[in-house]
């Protein structure tokens, strides 16, 4: 257990832990203080100056990121002595800066612009040429760089050196022709990329997927989970709702949850937004015709009572709770259920950082709630059953033979072959239309709840299914 000491920050007194660093314990309690080469999964570098603090005792201010906590320290952040100190270095930030604010991709979420606006340091004293540099360097991997817009903290080297270990940026030339790049020939090849792009405090890195769909102060954002893979890692999602428009997800971020994720996400976790938004199945159909939800209820209701050999096959991309109500249908029915879904498993894809070789976010649920994915039972079930209920399941896609001679109920939230021979297919809200609860692969439990505006054209999966148990 490490040892807590006392410190005085602004003459309050706070606990902080002895020998960390000072720049963690003023996060911590959030207060304020300018930073931009320092990021806690990056650790200090010490280039940047800008967290100058006073303190009791030293001559000189000195930087929050590389003076560790000691017992009685007394600290100022704020004072015109200090704050003049912090302008100085700012301005010598902003010397070779270019006036892009207006329309940098960054403007909202730039911490330049932030410290600027807060300095109110608005007449420019430097009367000098601006250094040019390049502004559109396409990195790869959906990263652009804008060399005038850097401010040289080195987060996305080190990003690349101590993280993913693939070591493709470095700074060249020297002095205040220091620009960051790749190397000679090479691209930005980590499958983690992306993420110098939140690294980046100012707009010199952007998303080439996001820059220019949105400004950010017009989306709204939610807390989630990415469900491409079993990890569940904890993202932000930014979407929109514009008149007359569908609620669109324009962008997923990492939010940090030390226990799952770190900092960070993988890019195809990131980039998996745009399924949320496309080829979505959005309508009720009883043998091929569109129906309105209460016939399809009725006809749902109709063939259950009517059918004696069930089958229900749920996936591992359904909530804890929408699987408590499939086994429920199941009790209620004297159904067999299945949770076999092999074909998310992907040894390719997992990796040492974050991606698992499960490509779902919920198979561990199976365990707790006793759903069995056995492949033997399944298919002895699949052999007897004259109706078979699929739930976001995909596995019958490409072998619909397989269900030759059965009825079938197909309840999904995109398009898919089943729903051209389903006897009744139904369009249910996507992952992140609903709520719900998801168990990750080392057993965390995880809870989704959504603030987009639904599609009321898709049906809540888990209140269908309630409404269904109720009325059999
Ligand atoms: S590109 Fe961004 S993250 Fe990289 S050194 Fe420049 S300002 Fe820092
Ligand atoms: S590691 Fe898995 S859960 Fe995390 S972002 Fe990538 S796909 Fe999503
Ligand atoms: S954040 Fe402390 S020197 Fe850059």
């Amino acid at each position: 257990m490490s040892e807590m000491v006392k410190i005085s920050i602004n003459d309050k007194e706070f606990e902080a832990q002895k020998g960390s660093l000072l720049i963690d314990a003023l996060l911590e309690e959030n207060i304020h203080i300018p930073h931009f080469c320092y990021h806690q999964a990056l650790g200090k570098d010490g280039n940047c100056r800008m967290c100058m603090v006073e303190i009791e005792g030293q001559k000189r201010p000195q930087i929050a990121c590389d003076t560790p906590v000691k017992e009685g320290m007394i600290v100022r952040t704020k004072g015109e002595k200090i704050e003049k100190v912090r302008k100085d270095i700012l301005e010598l930030q902003l010397v070779n800066h270019p006036l892009d604010c207006p329309t940098c991709d960054q403007a909202g979420e730039c911490k330049l612009q932030d410290y600027y606006m807060d300095s109110g340091f608005y007449v420019n004293r430097v009367n000098v040429q601006k250094n040019h540099a390049l502004k559109r360097v396409d990195l790869g991997r959906n990263v652009m760089l804008d060399q005038e817009r850097c401010v040289l903290c080195t987060r996305c080297v080190r990003f690349f050196k101590n993280v993913t270990k693939t070591n493709e940026l470095g700074v060249h030339s020297r002095a205040d022709h220091s620009v960051i790049g790749t190397f000679p020939g090479m691209e930005l090849q980590s499958e983690y990329a992306m993420n110098v792009v939140d690294l980046c405090p100012v707009g010199a890195l952007t998303s080439k997927d996001f820059r220019f769909k949105q400004r950010v102060w017009f989306m709204e954002t939610f807390e989630a989970i990415c469900k491409g893979c079993s990890k569940g890692c904890n993202i932000y999602v930014d979407h929109r709702k514009e008149k007359y428009e569908d609620d669109t997800i324009f962008r997923f971020r990492p939010k940090v949850n030390k226990a799952v994720n770190g900092h960070f996400i993988c890019d195809e976790g990131r980039l998996s937004y745009k399924k949320e938004n496309e080829n979505r199945f959005l309508t009720m159909q009883c043998n091929q015709e569109t129906e309105t939800l209460n016939n399809a209820k009725a006809s749902v209701i109709k063939t259950l009572k009517e059918e004696k050999n069930i089958l229900i096959v749920v996936s591992p991309m359904l909530s804890c709770e929408e699987l408590k109500a499939a086994q429920q249908l199941a009790v209620k029915t004297h159904a067999s259920i299945s949770g076999y879904a092999p074909y998310y498993f992907d040894e390719s894809f997992k990796d040492e950082l974050l991606r698992t070789h499960d490509k779902a976010p919920n198979r561990k649920a199976y365990e707790t709630i006793n759903i069995s994915e056995d492949e033997r039972q399944f298919n002895a079930n699949l052999a007897q059953a004259s109706l078979v209920i699929i739930l976001e399941n995909s596995y019958f896609e490409d072998k619909p033979t397989l269900l030759n001679g059965k009825k079938v109920i197909h309840l999904t939230s995109h398009n898919s072959a089943i729903n051209s021979f389903a006897n009744i297919a139904i369009g249910i809200s996507s992952f992140l239309e609903k709520n719900g609860t998801y168990i990750n692969c080392d057993g965390i439990q995880q809870e989704v709840i959504s603030k987009i505006n639904k599609d009321t054209r898709a049906v809540d999966l888990k209140e269908f299914l309630d409404t269904i148990n109720s009325m059999l």
